[in-house]
């Protein structure tokens, strides 16, 4: 659908130079799908900005620029309403032949970005030694899906999982598991290492002394001494371990190499001091080297570093960022940086930018931008925890959605085989448990509920499954009555008809506005708007049953576009279709 916005808009900003003079060349004709197809199925809302400075009434203006579009025939009705909206009403027979080329199109119409990125893509990015819990599943999810949109599109996406494996609190860890003899020949899984790391969080918080010691052990860790980096080597391939076996189960595409974690920077810190300081733009302050990015105060009012040494000689997390961005710019060549972080970490990434503008890292052509997003809370409305008030493990969230998944898969279809019923409760556990994340508005809290995010009514992933199964369904049936889904024209005979291809013909728009605004509730939308626009056509037009075998053949085609559009959808989230359930 980029293809007939662009000739929209292209048609509309000839025509609104052509009606009121030379002066307004090149005006953004502001050209979008309408949401309520009741009155046109594209706008052009230009009319109300423009009245000021044309010195004329909105609707004067937008009749002005009506009478002189010239839109080639695509349009059956072109008209001015209320104030000065414009409404266009595309022909059928237009529609008719923008669907057989999305027929012929494997990637269902959408093209590739007219200007091609290169993605940095922060996300995921646990830390080790520590559990996968709720707080990671936002970042690991959404990133996840915009990877792959970005992807889609034609962009080049270097997936980076920042893990946190490096600083103050391996000192910590290593120091206790040390001290406890447990550090050679003894396994320990993540489990272990969980507890044992809240064990030394609780003496460093409590005894002095053993602050000390792990404080000696980082400088340790840092200076490469082979016993206590041997140690650490091992806390990371175990906390892989477990990351991968969570990524794998959610089928996010994070595979080994796209780890980049805190301590890849490490050799990178010093140089990159040196460069900041060189330049004037980290200055020495209490001890410490710091930025003060102008315009960022603290509650007292006082400026807030970015610290980049810290009085000790040590380099932290901004370091690691100052480092990670200068190195996404100079040495990927990354033209977009994108980190997907909790909303809490705003200051921190927008200090970070500041910092990254001040150096000349980040210059005109290149952009920079924090993806925040809401907590998950849990039904009584406060952050979602276990009865015992822990973090909710990730494993245990997943145990769960596939377990209650399978009870509905066992319920609906009681005669599949075992490993059918197994495939089908993946598909579905894990499709909720993603697009319960996805498909609100990312910046807000949502509530947690199995109950909801498992219903086959509402928008849910189970909706769009169904939706989905249900098209296979009419295939069997096709089958069974030996007639293939050829090459037959498709044909919109009906509203539903008109309305489904529509909706098709808006994903490219849609996923170019998901690429800009990175919100991949958008998709979610269209995806629902698609599958409920099925439900209602599947009422009311029969396929099998169509009064003759023209429009038969065209409904099969019709349905089999659907499902290659909800399949494409879905997989642009990272959720599974399947066949039957
Ligand atoms: N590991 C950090 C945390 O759990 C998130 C890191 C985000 N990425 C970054 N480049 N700082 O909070």
């Amino acid at each position: 659908m980029t293809d007939i916005q662009a000739f929209l808009q292209q048609a509309f900003s000839a025509a609104i130079e052509r009606a009121l003079g030379t002066g307004f060349a090149g005006t953004d004709p502001v050209v979008r799908c309408a949401n309520d197809s009741t009155h046109g199925d594209w706008q052009a809302n230009f009319a109300m900005s423009l009245a000021k400075r044309a010195g004329r009434p909105p609707r004067a203006i937008a009749e002005a620029v009506v009478a002189a579009v010239e839109l080639g025939g695509i349009a059956s009705s072109v008209e001015v309403a209320g104030p000065g909206f414009v409404n266009i009403r595309l022909t059928d027979a237009f529609l008719e032949t923008m669907m057989a080329e999305l027929v012929a199109d494997q990637r269902c119409g959408v093209s590739i970005a007219a200007h091609r990125d290169i993605v940095a893509i922060d996300y995921s990015a646990p830390n080790v030694a520590k559990e996968m819990h709720v707080g990671h599943i936002r970042s690991t999810i959404i990133g996840d899906a915009l990877s792959r949109v970005l992807e889609f599109l034609g962009h080049q996406v270097l997936r980076r999982n920042h893990l946190g494996d490096w600083g103050t609190q391996f000192g910590m860890l290593i120091e206790h598991v040390v001290e406890l003899g447990k550090t050679s020949g003894q396994h320990h899984d993540i489990g272990d290492l969980n507890a044992l790391y809240r064990e030394s969080k609780a003496r460093f918080d409590l005894d002095p002394d053993f602050a000390e010691r792990a404080r000696h052990r980082v400088v340790a860790l840092q200076a490469g001494e082979p016993d206590t980096v041997g140690f650490w080597k091992q806390l990371i391939v175990e906390s892989k371990k477990h990351f991968g076996k969570i990524y794998a189960q959610l089928g996010v595409r994070l595979a080994d190499e796209d780890y980049f974690g805190e301590s890849f920077y490490n050799s990178m810190l010093a140089p990159v001091m040196d460069e900041l300081v060189a330049a004037g733009v980290a200055v020495e302050s209490e001890g410490a080297v710091c930025v003060f990015p102008p315009g960022f105060k603290g509650r007292d009012g006082e400026p807030v570093p970015l610290i980049v040494r810290k009085g000790d000689g040590g380099y932290g997390y901004d370091a690691t960022d100052l480092a990670a961005l200068r190195h996404r710019i100079h040495d990927l060549k990354a033209t977009r940086l994108i980190y997907v972080v909790g909303a809490p970490q705003k200051q921190h990434f927008d200090m970070i930018f500041a910092a990254g503008k001040m150096a000349g890292w980040l210059k005109d052509g290149i952009s920079a931008e924090h993806v925040p997003f809401g907590s998950i809370l849990g039904e009584d409305g406060k952050p979602f925890k276990t009865r015992a008030g822990d973090n909710v493990k990730l494993t245990d969230l997943i145990d769960e959605a596939l377990r209650r998944a399978r009870t509905i898969v066992t319920e609906k279809s009681p005669s599949l085989a075992e490993t059918e019923k197994d495939g089908i409760a993946s598909a579905i556990g894990i499709g909720a448990i993603k697009y319960v994340d996805l498909c609100n508005d990312r910046i807000k809290d949502y509530v947690f509920s199995w109950d909801r995010m498992l219903a086959f009514e509402g928008n849910t992933a189970p909706y769009l499954q169904n939706a989905y199964v249900r098209i296979q369904g009419i295939f069997r049936k096709a089958a069974e009555a030996g007639v293939s889904i050829g090459a037959a024209a498709i044909r919109l005979g009906t509203a539903e008809e008109r309305a489904l291809a529509m909706q098709m013909l808006k994903l490219g728009d849609v996923l170019d506005q998901v690429s800009r605004s990175l919100e991949p509730h958008r998709l979610c939308t269209w995806l629902y708007d698609l599958a409920s626009i099925f439900h209602g056509f599947y009422e009311k037009c029969p396929v099998m049953n169509a009064e003759n075998a023209a429009i038969k053949a065209s409904r099969l085609a019709l349905c089999r576009e659907v499902g290659r559009c909800l399949q494409l959808g879905l997989s642009l989230l990272g959720i599974a279709t399947i066949d039957q359930m």
